[in-house]
């Protein structure tokens, strides 16, 4: 039985301070099992020329009907080939998406009693983090992270918010502002991708009370990166993700078949991903895709997670018109918040979630 944690199963130790302290060697608690540990294997598929698709949203809608539908196609087959791809051109200023990583940056650089007045706990996982999971003796990633909720407004919270530097209230509401339409944008897409009328989406995610989060993620560098992971392999819980990536380092990877595809950020690119709950609306005609994060012996990385997800509390299920004779029902209905309590507790484990809830056939 999943229980509601009230805190953590051991004291928090900031990994940022750990890539301080140590010179040539990680704790032990960080170390991963052999298979899970990144490989460097020269004959990897992980050549400079592969690459998740990259998506120029420019001509949508415009004059010409070709540009459209070629882009609504190159969606398409990304959100079923692959399940991750880029956009360029969606409408979001680069300086708005400069200004809200340098922001959450120059956070992480504030001394620690600054940040640790935002320190969290497992029950809403809001403020100051440095894992995901409450068991016990947990092999741990390489990260620390600020989670904060920006939709529903019943849960947005200013004060859990950092109040420093000055301006990240502000840029915080205005990044979210631009997320949540480009968001909603990209849904309708997928609808009518899918054949399906283009509020389709929209209305499983439970029409205009739906949920918007962002997790700010901060990788050390790391003594050791061939023995860790900044992330653990997971695909994401909720509906669809919006990840603006560092824009020097690289250290997402995608997998594919066997392989983890290291994805090259194209500037000022944002990475989409679908997460698990469009998986289950979908009846699995788009799949979440496990990816992990690698770190770095010499660089930290930033990135901002932008969660689009379903309203927390009304059950989530495939959308009848994609069930058929052929096609019966591959999930069982579930609200997203009982949903979210499993990787809350457990931690990152790859696909194992959404693959359990399947229908027996
Ligand atoms: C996440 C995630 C990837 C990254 O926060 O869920 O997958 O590149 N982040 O930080
Ligand atoms: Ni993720």
């Amino acid at each position: 039985m999943l229980k509601n944690q009230q805190d953590w199963p051991e004291p928090v130790v900031r990994v940022q301070s750990l890539s301080e302290t140590c010179i040539d060697s990680i704790p032990q608690n960080y170390i991963k099992p052999s298979s899970h540990r990144p490989s460097i294997s020269p004959t990897s598929f992980d050549d400079a020329n592969c690459n998740i698709p990259i998506i120029d949203l420019g001509g949508l809608w415009g004059a010409d009907q070709h540009v459209t539908a070629s882009i609504l196609t190159q969606i398409s087959e990304a959100c079923k080939d692959w399940g991750f791809f880029q956009i360029t051109n969606h409408g979001v200023s680069p300086d708005l998406m400069d200004k809200a990583r340098e922001t959450w940056r120059q956070f992480f650089h504030l001394p620690m009693d600054v940040k640790q007045q935002y320190a969290n706990s497992p029950k809403t996982y809001e403020g100051y983090g440095s894992r995901l999971g409450v068991e016990k003796g947990a092999i741990l990633d390489w990260s620390d992270y600020y989670y904060l909720h920006y939709l529903p407004l019943s849960l947005k919270d200013h004060n859990k918010w950092p109040s420093l530097p000055p301006s990240c209230r502000e840029v915080i509401e205005e990044y979210g502002r631009e997320l949540v339409k480009l968001c909603r944008r990209l849904l309708r897409l997928f609808s009518i991708n899918l054949g399906l009328d283009e509020k389709s989406l929209e209305n499983g995610f439970g029409g205009e009370d739906i949920g918007a989060c962002l997790r700010v993620n901060f990788y050390p560098s790391c003594p050791r990166p061939d023995l860790t992971l900044g992330l653990s392999s997971h695909s994401d819980p909720g509906g669809m993700t919006m990840l603006l990536p560092d824009d020097q380092v690289p250290g997402l990877q995608v997998r594919k078949c066997h392989d983890w595809i290291t994805v090259k950020p194209q500037r000022h690119a944002f990475i989409v991903n679908i997460g698990d709950q469009i998986q289950v609306l979908s009846n699995a005609m788009y799949k979440s895709v496990e990816h992990r994060v690698i770190v770095n012996s010499d660089k930290e990385r930033v990135s901002l997670a932008f969660f689009y997800n379903p309203k927390s509390d009304i059950p989530i299920e495939p959308i009848k018109e994609l069930v058929t004779e052929d096609m019966p029902a591959l999930y069982p209905p579930m609200t997203f918040d009982e949903y979210r309590l499993f990787i809350r507790t457990r931690g990152p484990r790859g696909k194992s979630q959404v693959e359990s809830l399947k229908s027996p056939t």
